[in-house]
């Protein structure tokens, strides 16, 4: 009986909680001109600050800036991760920047290739899902992990539907797979339906959490003080990132105050207003002699948005392409349909619209 009682006691001790593995640095471009970067990073939920130590070379990381605290994800029932955001500033263009959470750095140390914006190149992608669901990940990672290794890009437009879903070890997984590139690149994203679907579960709370450096990032920096709709500059182009979920055919949901995510079509109209209204003041203000080309990103393409563009309920043609026309944007760029294909320059209920890629 004793033996059974202390076997029974020591089963139950021997549960630990899981441990993290990886910090999955995220890099984004503030890209107002200031060359400035932000640095997203996850660690565990016991400690209470978190800086990132950074210098021009590995061993002697002489700059440092301080996470913010951006919230928590769940990873798996026995593993919680706390997100964090910091800005890197003093980032000489060009140079190659090492990094670390210690500032003695050691095996850890990372880098970045700070590179002059007028020569990027970017990957661009969407729906591509998690390796461990076998999703288009399986084609597409191996593809970006090559080109990555052939630095045949320097940075990554992700335009939404991210891990299918961004939620517990699906979440994890997509972050980690991505990390060895995301970490060395900056890698720009909005959302898409499967964020917004999926939100009762914590996908949007989630992207809120591990992006939040675009946030206080290039989102703060244009105007919009969000990781959904938000624009940066980068060599001769100005991106725009939009988020088509606002004029989508499915629930849009919102953060009651409790944090519970429910249906919220109050939400919905205020949000469509309040892009229409940043987007206009963003396209007012871009400085073509600096930056000549528009490049707009959202994740539905224009003729799901999401029914016909030509359609007189549709609130995407009736808000957003009369600035297209407008501010002469040059291309749109946008996923969702799990296929390639491009859109000539063409008219939309009257008004120019540019070509746009799926
Ligand atoms: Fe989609």
């Amino acid at each position: 009986m004793f033996l059974h009682h202390l076997a029974a006691a020591l089963s139950i001790s021997v549960v630990y909680a899981a441990t993290l593995t990886s910090n999955e640095f995220h890099l984004s471009l503030v890209g107002d001109g200031s060359g400035e970067y932000m640095m997203d990073w996850v660690t565990s939920t016991d400690i209470t600050t978190s800086t990132l130590y950074y210098g021009n070379s590995a061993s002697s990381l002489t700059q440092k800036a301080t996470g913010t605290q951006s919230g928590n994800v769940v990873e798996s029932t026995d593993l919680t991760v706390l997100c964090w955001t910091a800005r890197l500033s003093n980032i000489k263009a060009g140079s190659t920047i090492y990094y670390d959470l210690s500032a003695s750095g050691g095996t850890s140390t990372k880098s970045f290739n700070a590179t002059a914006a007028t020569s990027m190149t970017w990957a661009v992608f969407g729906d591509m899902g998690a390796t461990v669901l076998g999703k288009a990940s399986g084609i597409t990672l191996p593809a970006l992990k090559s080109g990555f290794s052939a630095n045949v890009f320097h940075g990554i437009l992700n335009i939404g539907d991210l891990g299918y879903e961004l939620v517990t070890t699906v979440g994890a997984a997509y972050m980690q797979q991505l990390e060895p590139l995301t970490s060395a690149v900056p890698m720009h994203t909005t959302i898409g339906n499967h964020e917004m679907q999926y939100a009762f579960q914590g996908a949007m709370q989630n992207y809120y959490n591990r992006f939040s450096g675009i946030t206080t990032g290039a989102g703060m920096a244009s105007g919009s003080g969000s990781n959904t709709f938000y624009s940066f500059d980068a060599g001769y182009i100005h991106f725009i990132f939009i988020n088509t979920e606002v004029y989508g055919d499915e629930a849009f949901m919102a953060a009651n105050a409790d944090g519970k995510w429910v249906a919220n079509d109050t939400a919905r109209v205020q949000m469509q207003q309040d892009q229409k209204n940043w987007m206009e003041y963003d396209l007012s203000h871009v400085k073509r002699s600096k930056t000549p080309f528009v490049v707009v990103c959202g994740h539905r393409p224009p003729n799901h948005i999401p029914t016909s563009a030509t359609s007189s309920s549709n609130k995407f043609t009736k808000d957003l392409v009369p600035l297209f026309d407008k501010y002469n944007v040059d291309l749109m760029i946008t996923g969702h349909e799990h296929a390639y294909y491009s859109i000539a320059a063409s008219k939309i209920a009257g008004y120019n619209f540019p070509p746009w890629i799926v």
